[in-house]
C-alpha cells in the first residue's frame, strides 16, 4: 500500500505552536480538514496501511447527510493522517497525556489510532453491552456529546514525529449521522481541563433576607495540584455598578474539591455575576458568567385576593370543577352567590363541583373572606359548547421527569400546586406526559383481553390518582398518540381510539395531549392537512361521546399549519412548533415566531408554543436548574402571556425556589395571559435587538412587552403613536405592579440583556 503524504504535509503546515505558555494559546494540531469517508463497515479500515485513496473527502462541520449522503444511516468510517510532533509535548505545561478531541459524533463511535482501539463512546451503556449491541440499542445516543479521548504520552500507539492514522467508526441509527461539529484537534491537556467550577447546580438561595451563592471548585486531575485565584464580580445590569467584588485564592490537591460562598442583598434589578479563574502555574484563565435572580412581583397580601381566570366554560351535564384561586392568610372562607342549579361550593376549600344541565351564561359572585377582610369578584360561567375559554394553566411531567415519570411524582406535583400556593394563582392542570403506558417492546400485555389500555408498574392506581387530584380541586391530564406507539415507544391509541377515550373518562381525565409520533409512519405526507386531520378528528369524536369534558391538546409540532384547521378537528390547543428546551436560542426561536398563527387564537382554541422551561428541568432522572438567566425567564413568561399561550410548567414542583415561585405568581402578568378576550399578542415593532409586542385586552387596555433580544443592556424609547396607542394613556409596570404615570410623547426604558419591560397601557 502506498501512503499519501500530501494530507500529512498540509496538516504539518497547519500546526501552530506557542512559545510562551503564560500568554499564548496552548499548542495543538488541528483536525478540522483532511478527513476521508466511506459509508460502509469493515474493520480493515482501521489499519494504518489501508489504501483510502478512493474515499470521499468529507468535512467534519456537518453530517454526512449534508455532504452527498442524504439518506444514509448505519456504519460509516472516517480516516485522517497526521504527524504528531514531539514539540507538541515539549511546549505544553502538562506533558504526560495526549488528548484527541473529535467533536460531536452522531450517534456512536469507536476510535482507532494506527489500527488499535483507543476509545469508544459507551458511557451510560448498560453493563455487559458490546459495541455492536450498543449501536443497535436505540435507547442511548451521544449525538451531542463532544468526544475527548486521552492517551498517556508514552503510550506506544502514538507514533511521535511520524505519520499516524486516526480511523473513526461511526454508527448512525437514523435521521442524520457522522462527525458534525466541534473543535477537532490533538492537544496536550490544559490545566483548565482538570478544573471544574460548578455554580449552575447551586442556585442562589435565600438566607436571612440575602441571596447566598455557593461556588464549588474541583481538581479532577490524579497527579497535578492546581492553584490560583477566583475573582468574583457582580454587577447591576442597569446601572453597570458593582454590587459585589471578591477575590478567593485556592490550592487544590489532586482529586480534591472546595466550596466558597458569597452573599448579596436580595436584588430587585437585573444583575449578573462573573467568575474569572486565574491559574497560577500555567497562566491559563477561565471566565464564567451567570445571571443573578431578582424579585419583581411584590409580596402577597395577607388580605384575601381572588385571582385567576374569571370566565369558565363547561358543557351541559358534564362534571364541573372550579377551584376559586385566592391568596391571603388562611383560614379563609368562601361564598358563591347565584350559583346555578346543580352546583355546590365547599366553603372551606373554595372548590365548586356539580353539574349544570341548562345552557346559559351565569354570573356568580365569589367572595373570599379572612380575619383581615374580604374580596369579591364575578365569575362568568358559560354552559355551552366551548371549554378552555382561557389558555389552560398547569403542569406537565415531560420537561422534568421525561419517561421516568411515576404516579408519586405526579401526585407530588399536585400537592405542591396547593402547598406552594401556585393553585391560588390559577394553576390548575396536572398532566402526565409520555411514559405511563406499557413499553412497546416489553413482553407484557399492552391491553387487557377486552382491549383496555394498561398502565405500567409506575402507575399502579390511575383512577385513584385522578380522584386524589380532583380532591385538591385540580384537573387531571394524560397523553397518548394516534399512532401505534408514543414518541417514547410506549403503547398508544391507534385502533383503540374509542376504547381509550372511554378509559380516560373513567379515570377522570380532564385533558388529553395527543401526540402524532408514530402515526407519521402511516402517512405519505406529514404536512398534508388532509392526512393530519382524520386521526385527530377520530379521537375528538371519541372524546365527545364521554361523560366528561376533556380539553383536547393536539401535538403534531405545527405540521401542515395546524392553526388553520386545529379548531375544525375540535382542538382546544395545538402545538405550533417542535419541542422546547432550556436554552435561549431555542426559546427565542419558538417564542418570537408565533405571528403567523396569531389570528387563529381565541377562547376555546389556542396556539401552543410548548411548555415553560423555568425551575428544575431535565427530561429524566437528573434535573438541573434551567439554563435560562433570570432575565430570559422574565422574557419567557412575559412573552408566553402576551401570546395567550397555554402555560404549562415543566419543572419539579417539589423544588421551587424563591425566584421561580415569584416568577410564576404575578397575578397581573398571569391576567394578561388569561384575559377573556383571548387575543394573541403580535409584534408591532421589530428593530435590531428590540421586539415590541402588543396584546389587546378585554377592558380596552393593552399589554405591551418591550424585549431586548441583544446581549447588552439597552435603552429604548417607545413612541405611542408608533404602536397605535393614544398619547396620555396610563402606564403600569406589570411585573412590579406599579403605576408609572401617563405616557405623553414617549416612554423611556432601560432593558437588561435578553430581558423585558412589560407594561399595561389604559385610558
Ligand atoms: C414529543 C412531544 C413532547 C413529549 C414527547 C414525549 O417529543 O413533542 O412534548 O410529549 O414527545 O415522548
Amino acid at each position: 500500500m502506498r501512503k499519501t503524504y500530501w494530507g500529512t504535509a498540509v496538516l504539518l503546515a497547519a500546526l501552530f505552536f506557542s512559545c510562551n505558555r503564560r500568554s499564548g494559546p496552548a499548542p495543538q494540531i488541528p483536525l478540522q480538514d483532511g478527513w476521508k469517508f466511506k459509508p460502509t463497515d469493515n474493520l480493515e479500515f482501521a489499519r494504518p496501511d489501508f489504501d483510502d485513496r478512493g474515499w470521499t473527502n468529507i468535512g467534519v462541520d456537518k453530517t454526512w447527510n449534508k455532504q452527498g449522503f442524504p439518506k444514509y444511516e448505519g456504519f460509516g468510517w472516517y480516516r485522517i493522517k497526521v504527524i504528531i510532533p514531539s514539540s507538541l509535548k515539549k511546549k505544553a505545561y502538562l506533558q504526560d497525556s495526549v488528548i484527541f478531541h473529535l467533536g460531536r459524533i452522531d450517534d456512536f463511535d469507536q476510535v482507532f489510532l494506527n489500527g488499535e482501539l483507543i476509545g469508544e463512546n459507551l458511557k451510560n451503556m448498560p453493563p455487559g453491552s458490546k459495541p455492536n449491541d450498543a449501536y443497535k440499542n436505540l435507547k442511548y445516543s451521544f449525538w451531542d456529546v463532544p468526544r475527548r479521548y486521552s492517551l498517556p504520552a508514552d503510550d506506544p500507539r502514538i507514533r511521535w514525529d511520524r505519520e499516524n492514522v486516526i480511523a473513526v467508526r461511526v454508527f448512525d441509527w437514523g435521521v442524520a449521522g457522522g462527525i458534525y461539529s466541534g473543535d477537532l484537534r490533538i492537544a496536550m491537556p490544559e490545566e483548565r481541563e482538570y478544573f471544574s467550577l460548578r455554580f449552575d447546580r447551586h442556585i442562589f438561595q435565600e438566607k436571612n433576607g440575602q441571596w447566598q451563592k455557593t461556588l464549588k471548585i474541583k481538581n479532577k486531575a490524579e497527579k497535578y495540584s492546581i492553584e490560583g485565584r477566583i475573582r468574583i464580580l457582580v454587577k447591576n445590569n442597569i446601572s453597570g455598578k458593582a454590587i459585589y467584588q471578591g477575590d478567593e485564592s485556592f490550592q487544590l490537591q489532586p482529586g480534591t474539591a472546595h466550596s466558597f460562598r458569597y452573599s448579596l442583598p436580595k436584588q430587585q434589578q437585573s444583575a449578573s455575576a462573573q467568575y474569572t479563574v486565574l491559574f497560577e502555574n500555567s497562566g491559563d484563565t477561565l471566565t464564567f458568567t451567570e445571571g443573578v435572580p431578582y424579585i419583581l412581583t411584590p409580596p402577597e397580601k395577607e388580605r384575601p385576593q381572588i385571582n385567576g381566570a374569571l370566565v369558565y366554560g363547561q358543557r351541559p351535564g358534564k362534571p364541573f370543577l372550579y377551584r376559586i384561586a385566592a391568596t391571603g392568610r388562611r383560614p379563609m372562607s368562601f361564598l358563591a352567590v347565584n350559583l346555578p342549579e346543580g352546583l355546590m361550593l365547599d366553603t372551606e376549600t373554595g372548590i365548586i363541583t356539580g353539574k349544570v344541565n341548562k345552557r346559559g351564561v351565569y354570573k356568580i359572585r365569589l367572595i373570599a373572606e379572612n380575619e383581615l377582610g374580604k374580596d369579591e369578584k364575578t365569575l362568568t360561567v358559560k354552559i355551552g359548547d366551548t371549554i378552555a375559554l382561557t389558555p389552560p394553566m398547569g403542569w406537565n411531567s415531560w420537561n422534568c421527569w421525561g419517561l421516568s415519570v411515576t404516579q408519586e411524582r405526579v401526585y407530588a406535583a399536585a400537592k405542591s400546586f396547593v402547598e406552594s400556593g401556585l393553585a391560588d394563582h390559577g394553576w390548575t392542570y396536572i398532566n402526565i406526559d409520555d411514559g405511563w403506558e406499557i413499553y412497546g417492546k416489553s413482553q407484557e400485555a399492552k391491553r387487557t383481553p377486552d382491549g383496555e389500555i394498561r398502565t405500567n408498574e409506575k402507575f399502579p392506581e390511575m383512577k385513584k390518582l385522578g380522584k386524589d387530584i380532583h380532591a385538591l380541586g385540580l384537573k387531571f391530564g394524560i397523553y397518548s398518540s394516534p399512532g401505534p406507539l408514543t414518541c417514547g415507544g410506549y403503547t398508544a391509541s391507534y385502533g383503540y381510539e374509542e376504547r381509550d377515550a372511554h378509559t380516560f373518562a373513567d379515570w377522570g381525565i380532564d385533558y388529553l395531549k395527543y401526540d402524532l409520533c408514530t402515526y407519521r409512519d402511516l402517512m405519505t405526507d406529514q404536512n398534508d392537512p388532509k392526512e393530519l386531520m382524520p386521526p385527530y378528528k377520530k379521537m375528538q369524536k371519541a372524546l365527545a361521546k364521554q361523560n366528561r369534558d376533556i380539553v383536547y391538546s393536539l401535538c403534531e409540532y405545527g405540521n401542515g399549519k395546524v392553526w388553520e384547521w386545529g379548531a375544525k378537528v375540535g382542538g382546544n390547543l395545538w402545538r405550533t412548533t417542535g419541542d422546547i428546551w432550556d436554552d435561549w436560542d431555542r426559546m427565542f426561536f419558538i417564542g418570537f415566531n408565533q405571528e403567523e398563527a396569531a389570528p387563529y387564537a381565541g377562547p376555546g382554541h389556542w396556539n401552543d408554543p410548548d411548555m415553560l422551561i423555568v425551575g428544575w428541568v431535565g427530561w429524566g432522572e437528573h434535573l438541573h436548574p434551567t439554563n435560562l438567566t433570570p432575565d430570559e425567564q422574565y422574557t419567557h413568561v412575559s412573552l408566553w402571556a402576551l401570546l395567550a399561550a397555554p402555560l404549562l410548567l415543566g419543572n419539579d414542583l417539589t423544588r421551587l425556589d424563591d425566584f421561580t415561585l415569584n416568577l410564576l405568581t404575578n397575578d397581573e402578568v398571569l391576567a394578561v395571559d388569561q384575559d377573556p378576550l383571548g387575543r394573541q399578542g403580535i409584534p408591532v415593532i421589530k428593530e435590531k435587538n428590540i421586539h415590541v409586542y402588543k396584546k389587546e385586552l378585554s377592558d380596552g387596555s393593552a399589554a405591551v412587552g418591550i424585549f431586548n433580544t441583544g446581549r447588552a443592556t439597552q435603552e429604548y424609547t417607545l413612541y405611542p403613536e408608533k404602536i397605535g396607542i393614544r398619547r396620555g394613556v396610563k402606564v403600569r409596570d406589570l411585573w412590579r405592579q406599579k403605576d408609572l404615570g401617563r405616557l405623553d410623547r414617549e416612554f423611556k426604558t432601560v432593558i437588561p440583556p435578553h430581558g423585558v419591560t412589560l407594561i399595561k397601557v389604559s385610558e
